[in-house]
């Protein structure tokens, strides 16, 4: 066993199996710190990148806040009238009608009223 090459694989092997067990324990030890953080990070983020993500597809045109680009500003907007604007669309503008409809539209609407 004294001079078998494979010695070395063997003990490197251990070696990462061991450290793959203690970080595990680390983990499991540091679980509900962990979970903590992952909350709190979800909270920070929350809702807001959640219905963030339902404008990216306007932020090419109106902006990353939406308060305009090549497409106007969508702040202040009243709901009623962006979900017009999607459903509808704007004559002869890229708003093309059904952009986006029903709850879709509606959930756009209102995280764009909400902004200020
Ligand atoms: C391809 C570019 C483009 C995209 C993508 C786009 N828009 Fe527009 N949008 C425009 C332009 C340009 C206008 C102005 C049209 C005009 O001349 O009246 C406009 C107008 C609007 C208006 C009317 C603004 C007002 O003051 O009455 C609303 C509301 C609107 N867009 C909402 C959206 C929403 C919500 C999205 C994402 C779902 C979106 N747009 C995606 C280019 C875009």
């Amino acid at each position: 066993m004294k001079n078998n090459p494979i010695v070395p694989y063997i003990l490197i092997m251990a070696f990462g199996i061991a450290l793959i067990f203690f970080m595990s324990l680390d983990g499991v030890g540091r679980q509900a710190e962990i979970a903590e953080g992952d909350n709190a990070t979800t909270e920070e983020g929350g809702a807001g990148s959640g219905d963030a993500a339902l404008v990216q597809s306007c932020i090419g045109c109106h902006g990353g806040d939406l308060t305009g680009g090549m497409g106007p500003s969508l702040i202040g907007l009243d709901a009623d009238h962006i979900v017009d604007v999607l459903e509808n669309g704007i004559e002869g503008t890229v708003m093309t009608p059904g952009m986006k409809t029903g709850d879709e539209a509606r959930a756009i609407a209102e995280y764009i009223s909400s902004l200020q």
